[in-house]
């Protein structure tokens, strides 16, 4: 299965950090943002991933990441030169993808837990795509899915006033039809490809599968200031007081078997000493 991590946007919720900084190289605890979300995409099982990036990231995030070989992945970079939406990536990304299923993960997304891990492609419905959902008290920053006695969507809609209910993080799973529904959507009032257009588009071929994320389960959107201190005090008593160490790259690639002893040992060559390179460490 391919991956496409988005990397983009302006950050303006997170402004004056954002302000020459894409705010997926900010600070999360220990480690820039989108280490978190490629985290997750890489311990779900997927290697070859595109991110998508506004055009001044493009050479900070290569500098970060590398074309991810030493990782046992594919990295690729393809540029968004303007806020253009979610699903403006399959555009963008459409010789990448080239008919396979895809994950595609917002590189602000935090999602930890225990209970919650899978393999990409097994979580994938056979025909359709699959989306999360996750009760909030306050829907209105997130696209929100409404769901019936069973659990199946009725309707979704894009940053709704109203109320609590089922938000949907910004992780999906699509078979190969997404690229041609993404080609279908129209732009809304802002301008942008809705994400939430294409799962109406999969949900009117009843083909949009939802799974609630298990209770315990921590999601935050990191794209505004309290979610951001938030992630980093949850990264950090993880760490203090359990010793797990989340959004480790290099780990995931080691434990998942991308890499060998001898490619970890090369990584840990090239780093500074300090608390970062001691836990990698101590993984040999
Ligand atoms: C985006 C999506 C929204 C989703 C959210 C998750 O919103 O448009 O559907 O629920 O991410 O983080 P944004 O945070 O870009 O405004």
């Amino acid at each position: 299965m391919k991956g496409i991590i988005l990397v983009g946007g302006t950050g303006t919720r997170l402004y004056p950090s954002t302000k020459v900084l894409n705010k997926h190289l900010l600070q999360v605890f220990d480690k820039p943002m989108v280490y978190y979300a490629l985290a997750h995409v890489m311990s779900m099982g997927v290697r070859d991933i595109l991110f998508v990036v506004d055009g001044p990231t493009q050479k900070y995030l290569t500098q970060l990441l590398g074309q991810g070989t030493h990782l046992g992945c594919r990295f690729r970079y393809r540029r968004q030169e303007n806020p253009g939406g979610i699903a403006e990536a399959f555009l963008l990304g459409e010789d990448f993808v080239s008919g396979e299923p895809v994950l595609l993960m917002l590189g602000d997304n935090f999602l930890y837990g225990d209970n919650f891990q899978g393999e990409a492609d097994q979580l994938l419905p056979v025909r359709g795509a699959k989306i999360f959902a996750y009760r909030v008290s306050k829907t209105e920053g997130y696209g929100v899915v409404h769901l019936d006695g069973r659990g199946n969507p009725i309707s979704i809609s894009e940053k709704p006033k109203e109320g609590g209910g089922y938000a949907v993080p910004g992780l999906y799973l699509y078979d190969h039809q997404a690229m041609e529904l993404a080609k279908q959507i129209k732009r809304s009032p802002r301008g942008e490809m809705e994400i939430t257009s294409l799962h109406e588009a999969y949900l009117q071929q009843k083909q949009l599968y939802v799974e609630k994320l298990p209770k315990g389960l921590i999601w935050f959107d990191m794209g505004i200031p309290s979610a951001l201190h938030e992630a980093a005090q949850y990264v950090s008593n993880l760490l203090e007081k359990k010793n797990i160490y989340v959004g480790c790259i290099e780990q995931v690639a080691y434990q998942r078997g991308y890499i060998d002893r001898t490619g970890l040992a090369q990584i840990i060559d090239q780093m500074p000493s300090g608390a970062y390179r001691s836990h990698l460490h101590s993984l040999l």
